[in-house]
């Protein structure tokens, strides 16, 4: 399936050019519906077929520049609409997302990479806006953290911008790479996107496209996960290793069968218990941060003591106390988590903060003995789509209680 988290930046890209924009390969996940309701707001004609993958969008010449709280809080990647409309309209008045469950999550360097490309940009009645009346031109701009959200933002904002903008320290992830090359498909000139510094020369206009989403790295990393945890045996069909060398390096370190196959990877506990090993979250190409739930619902069932930390976001780490309550040994101490693995949870009601949270507590579940209820399944939904069923297709004994239907249908 397409990355959840490439998909919803391409929609917002299509607001770069006027025209017809179709994105396949687009995952059926809640959060495609609140996107593409925000973008609705903006005039653009938005047609989401959830079965076919596919987004069709019709962005007219004129489109507005509001993203509204009430859109914004329910889907934060609403910040990405941010710099194309600043390059598109001159202006953009987007909620302040605030905090959430995983940290405070600010929008200082998304701020300060607008204003380098000249635009003003204030805080107005919980409204980020940006303003540029006269375009924006380019400009040199180093990010003091390589924030995904920051580098696509100055990216998509300096497409349109005049002359040369240089971005350095930006995220190197597959999804900025998609990014890049569907602004590329559209006739933006951009060098450099996967390594730290992008070059963009700016041009006059964009033309719609035709794209294809990336594999979601981290659904695939999520299944490969899921097989140690359980000490199972799942073959990850389009999922791509080379996205995810550090995981998976680290799950065949500690025992587990992983090897490429013809249609993507696969992971096996062929042997035993695997091993628990240390995680340190870091930009990509380090251990993703989307995954540190997993390594942590692995860890306390598998063979000995490890230390998770976490250096991205500073509150993700809901999931310790719903996994002691499923009877894990760990222990939280600031930005890390001290595990000692028992072989097997007990089943109990636990409740779900986020998307990776609440599919890691699933997993657990697994590795339970009795019946555990995940609450909060919401969550879930954003990110995968009808994930009980492609549990249940591995053989695992998963239910969706039945007032609990998937908010996109
Ligand atoms: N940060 C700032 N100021 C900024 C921007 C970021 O302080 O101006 C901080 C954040 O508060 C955070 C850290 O920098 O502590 C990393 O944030 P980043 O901007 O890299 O993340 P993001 O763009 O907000 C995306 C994904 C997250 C993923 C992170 C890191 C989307 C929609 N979200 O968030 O995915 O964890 O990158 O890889 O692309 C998820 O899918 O469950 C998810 C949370």
């Amino acid at each position: 399936m397409g990355a959840k988290n490439s998909a919803l930046k391409l929609m917002a890209v299509a607001l770069l050019a006027e025209g017809r924009t179709t994105l396949t390969n687009v995952p059926a996940i809640a959060d495609v519906t609140i996107m593409a309701e925000l973008l609705r707001r903006l005039g653009v004609g938005v047609d989401y077929v959830p079965e076919e993958n596919r987004v069709v969008l019709d962005v007219p010449a004129t489109i507005g520049h509001r993203a509204d709280y009430e859109l914004v809080r329910a889907l934060r990647a609403s910040i990405s609409v941010l710099g194309p409309l600043v390059a598109r309209t001159g202006q953009a008045d987007v909620a302040v997302p605030g905090g959430d469950a995983i940290g405070s999550r600010g929008l200082d360097l998304h701020a300060a990479a607008l204003e380098s490309l000249g635009a003003r940009v204030h805080v107005t009645h919980g409204y980020l806006v940006a303003e540029a009346p006269d375009g924006l031109r380019g400009a040199g701009i180093r990010l003091d953290f390589p924030s995904v959200g920051a580098t696509e933002n100055a990216l998509t904002a300096s497409v349109l911008a005049r002359g040369t903008t240089t971005i350095d320290n930006v995220a190197k992830e597959p999804e900025i790479i998609d990014i890049a090359t569907m602004l590329t498909s559209m006739g933006a000139r951009i060098e450099g996107a996967g390594t730290s510094r992008i070059v963009v020369h700016g041009v006059e206009s964009l033309s719609p496209t035709e794209h294809a989403v990336v594999p979601d790295r981290i659904a695939a990393g999520t299944w490969a996960f899921a097989a140690a945890t359980t000490r199972g045996d799942v073959e990850v069909v389009g999922g791509v290793a080379d996205h995810l060398r550090v995981p998976l390096g680290m799950l065949a370190d500690a025992g587990c069968t992983v090897e490429s196959t013809d249609r993507g990877f696969r992971v096996a506990v062929r042997d035993g218990r695997p091993r628990s090993f240390d995680v340190a979250t870091l930009p990509y190409p380090g251990f993703p941060t989307d995954l540190q739930p997993f390594a942590l619902a692995y860890n306390v069932v598998a063979d000995g003591s490890a230390m998770v930390t976490e250096n991205l976001f500073e509150a993700r780490f809901r999931t310790v106390q719903e996994l002691a309550r499923l009877g894990a040994e760990a222990q939280i101490d600031g930005h890390h988590v001290m595990t000692h693995g028992v072989p097997l949870l007990s089943g109990a009601p636990v409740e779900s903060s986020d998307i990776r949270s609440g599919a890691a507590l699933v997993i657990a579940g697994l590795v339970a003995e009795g019946d555990t209820l995940v609450s909060g399944v919401h969550h879930i939904d954003r990110g995968y789509p009808r994930f009980e069923v492609a549990l249940r297709a591995l053989g695992a004994d998963v239910t969706r209680e039945p007032d609990d239907a998937p908010d996109f249908e």
